[in-house]
């Protein structure tokens, strides 16, 4: 098995690695997941985590991200991570893409060394809406012990929680007032609300409070060393 440093991070210091995880996934909550999902992908490839780098990559199919979009991605990282990790990335992302090698080698491209006007970069407003995804893979590991992973499936923002090896997935919004949960705490098969603790039923999603008033639960279904996360049937795409 390959060396992982994250997994090794994550069992020496694991309260710094849950920390940096869910300050990732605070300020990730302000971009588009297309570029959540670059960005996760420039992250992989700074941590030199092939495990990382391949779960991102999924992603990144999942959403039809091109290959091209995945190289830039990598050599953002490459100012910090340096270029042996970005070497590094890019033969993951080739042995996924071996297209990126062009058929025709015979006409060499001419090297750049100066751009006199940095390139224009389009509006976000111009970019494809990412397609409708309703499921997700994660690292099992992902999943910190105490707060929440949180991803976007369709649209939705999915709190995936972690209790006594059991992993639940929930709608990133209190019913009550419409606050994230991701902080919430889950006790005794309830999640537990921590902006006035309302609690939910992780199993049917029942409020004990204020009945009626229900969290919507999604799928989370361990793989092996991998979570699989999928929206419930009844979720609408936001
Ligand atoms: S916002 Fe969750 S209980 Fe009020």
């Amino acid at each position: 098995m390959s060396f992982d440093p994250w997994e090794l991070l994550a069992r020496i210091r694991p309260d710094v690695v849950n920390d940096l995880r869910r300050w990732q996934g605070v300020v990730g909550r302000q971009l588009s997941p297309r570029e959540r999902v670059l960005v996760r992908v420039a992250l992989a490839a700074q941590s030199r985590s092939v495990p990382l780098l391949e779960s991102a990559l999924d992603e990144a199919a999942a959403y039809e991200i091109e290959p091209d979009a995945l190289l830039d991605a990598v050599l953002c990282a490459g100012p910090i991570a340096g270029m042996a990790s970005v070497l590094d990335a890019v033969e993951v992302i080739h042995r996924r893409h071996p297209e990126l090698v062009p058929d025709d080698t015979s006409e060499e491209t001419p090297l750049v060394v100066f751009s006199p006007s940095p390139p224009e970069i389009p509006p976000t407003d111009d970019l494809p809406a990412p397609p409708a995804v309703r499921s997700l893979e994660l690292l099992v590991e992902e999943v910190p012990e105490t707060g929440a992973k949180v991803i976007e499936l369709s649209g939705r923002r999915v709190a995936v929680f972690r209790a006594e090896e059991r992993f639940y997935a929930v709608d990133d919004v209190c019913p009550h007032q419409d606050r994230p949960l991701a902080d919430g705490q889950v006790e005794d098969g309830h999640l537990v609300c921590p902006w006035h603790g309302w609690r939910f039923d992780l199993g049917t999603g029942q409020c004990d409070l204020s009945p009626g008033e229900d969290l919507v639960i999604h799928r989370a279904e361990v793989r092996g060393d991998r979570l699989l996360v999928s929206l419930a049937d009844s979720a609408e795409a936001e």
